[in-house]
């Protein structure tokens, strides 16, 4: 394998503190709460319009037994994640952690339990970067959907923020990622009411850099902050920005669990969702909703352990990867793949086998070898008019039936000819 390249190395504080981020490339997002219970994902409350008087004896059953957070960690170190994001408090307000300014919290209900700390503990154990998961919003203010209305409780709910976000940034030792989300004002009010200015967001991104100078802070507190944050699709943002596309792994249905799902990602598509990920450096946030019991389904571990068994196999060309100037329109269907690198060693990630052989045209570097990635199988390498680079010997099946990968090393940084002339490839270029 070949080494970090030097221009790899973060030249800015932002750089250098997103750093263990870019190497990461792929964590787990854990929506778990009082909702879990109803089984009809995390939106239930406000969806079904349950006043918070009917919801907040839930949190008198809420006794997950089968929470395991070592469990969840491992599950996470075996798929190939090397962080995660866990729902301190979402939208319902319900803290799944010791706040001392509500006693809607899981730790003076039922369970007695601090989940969050069970978590930081259980997966900094582990080896992973920790990240939380913090809803600015809260549905059970008024003022809330009403700001002009209900002043006081608007003032309230931004002043539980402030409290709120200090003691998650206080009491648990490291945290690695604040993952803010709500921050949007109810019933298109975004207009009138810009978002960083309703939370005080400078302030409080202010206080939560104070204590944790090296944390990652998501953009979605209506400051840009550190990271982009594509939901449910997977695009890239300008290089040098970090970003990371957070996705369900059933199609729509919740982030909370929902019992009856049976849309499922397939491992080929949720691995093609990673490719294209670390294609534009960036990473992959991949949502699990644990169970009433605090449990995982089957559908997603399975799914998760096939990932861990792929990353096991591809995973140099996935984490710490750089862009690659590379065309990827020759694949059968057209952009049926994706390029990454390290330094100049290029990685194609294709679930569109070419077969024998594989053309790609415009290629501006020489390649000095080539192999089917996880196997010794050196590949033959000829060009051809048009700056074809053709790689040859490849066996007829891929290698893998989800995702297969072709290593090629050039003999420098791999880029693609620019057409001057579009037309001039049709007279045999040199
Ligand atoms: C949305 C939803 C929320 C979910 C989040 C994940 O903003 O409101 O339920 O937690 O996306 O990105």
């Amino acid at each position: 394998m070949t080494s970090a390249p030097l221009e790899t190395e973060p030249q800015t504080e932002y750089a250098q503190r997103l750093r263990w981020f870019h190497q990461a490339r792929f964590g787990m997002f854990i929506h778990f709460g009082l909702y879990s219970l109803l089984e009809r994902g995390e939106w239930v409350m406000f969806r079904e319009r349950i006043p918070p008087e009917d919801y907040a004896p839930l949190a008198d059953q809420f006794n997950p037994a089968n929470w395991d957070a070592e469990k969840l960690a491992q599950t996470a170190v075996d798929a190939g994640m090397r962080y995660a994001v866990f729902t301190a408090r979402h939208h319902d307000g319900y803290c799944l952690y010791d706040s001392a300014v509500t006693d809607f919290t899981s730790t003076k209900t039922a369970a007695q339990r601090d989940f969050v700390a069970e978590f930081v503990t259980a997966f900094r154990k582990a080896g992973l970067k920790v990240g939380i998961y913090y809803s600015l919003l809260d549905w059970r203010f008024p003022g809330y959907f009403e700001p002009q209305k209900y002043p006081e409780s608007a003032a309230a709910l931004v002043q539980q923020t402030h409290d709120q976000v200090r003691e998650l940034l206080s009491n648990y030792g490291k945290i690695d990622m604040l993952w803010y989300d709500g921050g949007w004002i109810s019933h298109g009010r975004r207009k009138e009411i810009p978002e960083a200015e309703f939370w005080r967001s400078v302030e409080l991104n202010a206080m939560a850099r104070e204590l944790q100078p090296e944390i990652i802070i998501n953009n979605r507190a209506g400051t840009q902050e550190d990271l982009d944050t594509p939901e449910q699709h997977v695009t890239a943002s300008e290089a040098g920005r970090g970003w990371e596309s957070c996705m369900t792994i059933c199609h729509p249905a919740g982030w909370g669990y929902v019992r009856h799902t049976t849309d499922f990602k397939s491992v080929s598509e949720l691995l093609q969702n990673l490719v294209k990920a670390a294609a534009g450096e960036g990473n992959f946030l991949l949502n699990v909703g644990p169970q009433p019991d605090g449990s995982l389904r089957s559908e997603e571990t399975t799914r998760l352990q096939a990932m861990g068994d792929w990353l096991q196999r591809y995973g140099e060309g996935i984490y710490g990867s750089q862009r690659c100037d590379l065309p990827n329109d020759s694949l059968p269907g057209g952009g049926a793949g994706h390029w990454t690198r390290q330094g100049n060693t290029a990685y194609l990630f294709t679930s569109r086998w070419p077969g024998q052989e594989l053309v790609v045209p415009l290629v501006g570097t020489k390649a000095k070898s080539a192999t089917v990635l996880g196997t010794d199988l050196q590949l033959g390498i000829r060009y051809e008019c048009n700056h074809r680079l053709v790689l040859t010997g490849l066996p007829e099946q891929p290698p893998h039936p989800d995702v297969s990968v072709i290593q090629i090393e050039f003999e420098d940084i791999p880029s693609t000819l620019l057409e001057d002339d579009t037309s001039a490839w049709l007279k045999r270029n040199a």
